[in-house]
């Protein structure tokens, strides 16, 4: 993870700025939470301020029973001060964040298991349930409430503890989610509804043909890793890069959709002569079996001369998912102006997600002839709201101490969930017993890919 690493003196979100178009990447979020956890002073990262959580702060946001301040001790060379102390939970306890802004939130949690001569945080074990069971305090069945995010860390059991670097509440931008998104079954293709409802979690984000995108150059402070592990066809495989500006439209993806990084680069399949290749490009995403994904794919004709020469097919898990795909037509005829699709799939058998792009039966000779400049992948929430295992959270909590989980095996873990207080508000009315929770999509595991991988199934969200 050093992606939080840059220091340069330039701030993403320092003004607020009602600006509809123009070239300015500043979001500026009106919940923004950022807490340093354990920490007695502030520390800032990226020109982002983390408050310290001390109980003498007056915006320690953390409500608890047995918690103490543990400090590493060494210098940890290359990472942020932010990862230089923990607070460290022996009881169950919990963070509450008031939310101004009731929509789609960002969750970002920083865990970095240090070794100081007091305690081996690589001896935690815990759970991490994020609006959990009680999302919504004093909610009285759909009137104003005042709506809470509220971090909860459990330790596994009596003897466990729990532990955390670092907290970012943050509201997401509102185009972030759509409410549908194209489910791909099998063959079939169906309208999936309530895609703005559900809980993800950031299982890959890739940038196609650029180097890796850090939190200080996205609009939403994410980290994009570069695709060259993922992709399994280079045969036809040409990196693209664009020095010019990429055209945001309204309506469009925005730039906190993806930033300008990711969309400025590609890989394509390009014919030189009147033949048109027989290939496709296609990246594996290893993910576990048993939920369903959300893989937003992200595209950007930086590379046709002219207008209305590009079409191609998207394939995902090798059904035929876009076909003719036509850039221009979805970009209102603009080239370097960018476009995302939403898929819902169900993992593969394999646990593998495949994403393609090629030629289509539309696609000409002596131009470009597919392209991809992104892939995020996202777990959804499984039936029992939850995104590792089967338990669901009012088992966590009703029988602390319960559940053992796999403890964190790399260094530094950051799990990132978005949640959508809005469907809280939904589902307590529907159902006051079930819990109130839905988190949305994310980022999780910004770190580099091997250790994600290794992490899939022991992050706790
Ligand atoms: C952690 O530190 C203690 C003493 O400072 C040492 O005895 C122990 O072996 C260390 N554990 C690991 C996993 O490095
Ligand atoms: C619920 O609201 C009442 C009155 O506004 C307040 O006294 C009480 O502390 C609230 N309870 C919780 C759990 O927030
Ligand atoms: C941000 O992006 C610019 C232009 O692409 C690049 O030169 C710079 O190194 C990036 N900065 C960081 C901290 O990643
Ligand atoms: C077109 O170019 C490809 C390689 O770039 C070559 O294999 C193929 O034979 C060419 N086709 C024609 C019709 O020239
Ligand atoms: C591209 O991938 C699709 C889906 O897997 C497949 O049907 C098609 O035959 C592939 N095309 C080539 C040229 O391999
Ligand atoms: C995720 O949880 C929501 C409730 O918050 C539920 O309606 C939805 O069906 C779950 N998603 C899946 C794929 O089961």
């Amino acid at each position: 993870m050093g992606t939080l690493l840059s220091s340069h003196g330039f701030s993403l979100f320092l003004l607020w700025t009602f600006t509809l178009y123009g070239l300015c990447l500043s979001f500026s979020p009106i919940d923004n939470y950022l807490i340093n956890s354990g920490a007695s002073l502030d520390s800032v990262v990226d020109n982002r301020r983390f408050i310290s959580d001390s109980s003498n702060s007056p915006d320690s946001h953390l409500s608890s029973g047995r918690t103490f301040s543990l400090c590493a001790g060494t210098l940890l060379p290359g990472l942020p001060q932010i990862y230089h102390t923990a607070r460290v939970f022996n009881s169950p306890s919990k963070y509450v964040f008031n939310v101004k802004d009731p929509g789609t939130h960002m969750v970002r949690l920083h865990f970095h298991r240090f070794n100081s001569s007091r305690l081996d945080l690589g001896n935690s074990r815990f759970h991490v349930l994020v609006n959990g069971l009680v999302a919504l305090t004093n909610f009285s069945g759909g009137d104003l409430v005042n709506p809470k995010v509220e971090i909860r860390f459990v330790p596994a059991k009596k003897s466990n503890f729990a532990f955390v670097n670092a907290i970012e509440v943050i509201s997401a931008p509102k185009d972030l989610v759509l409410e549908t998104a194209q489910y791909v079954n099998g063959d079939k293709i169906e309208e999936f509804q309530g895609l703005n409802k559900q809980a993800f979690e950031t299982m890959y984000r890739v940038t196609v043909g650029g180097p890796k995108v850090t939190p200080f150059n996205d609009s939403l402070w994410r980290t994009w890793i570069p695709d060259d592990e993922y992709l399994k066809s280079s045969e036809g495989s040409n990196k693209v890069y664009f020095g010019g500006r990429i055209k945001y439209q309204d309506g469009g993806a925005s730039r906190e959709v993806g930033p300008d990084n990711v969309y400025d680069s590609a890989r394509l399949i390009r014919s030189k002569n009147a033949s048109i290749p027989n290939v496709n490009l296609t990246w594996e995403f290893p993910v576990s079996e048993d939920y369903k994904y959300l893989v937003r794919m992200h595209f950007c004709d930086i590379a046709s001369i002219s207008l209305g020469l590009l079409y191609f097919n998207v394939y995902v898990n090798e059904h035929l998912a876009y076909k003719d795909l036509d850039l221009s037509d979805v970009t209102n005829y603009m080239l370097a102006s960018p476009f995302y699709a939403d898929f819902v799939v169900d993992a593969g058998r394999s646990g593998v997600i495949t994403v393609s792009v090629g030629p289509s039966s539309k696609s000409m000779g002596y131009t470009v002839d597919a392209i991809l400049n992104g892939v995020e992948i996202m777990k959804m929430n499984n039936s029992v709201c939850s995104l590792d295992g089967k338990v669901p959270a009012e088992l966590i909590m009703k029988c602390w101490p319960r559940r053992t989980l796999g403890i964190l095996l790399p260094l530094i873990a950051l799990a990132c969930l978005l949640l959508s207080l809005s469907a809280i508000v939904h589902r307590r009315k529907s159902n006051a017993e079930l819990f109130p929770w839905s988190k949305l999509p994310t980022d999780i595991h910004e770190i580099s890919p091997k250790q994600a991988k290794l992490q899939l199934s022991n992050i706790v969200t």
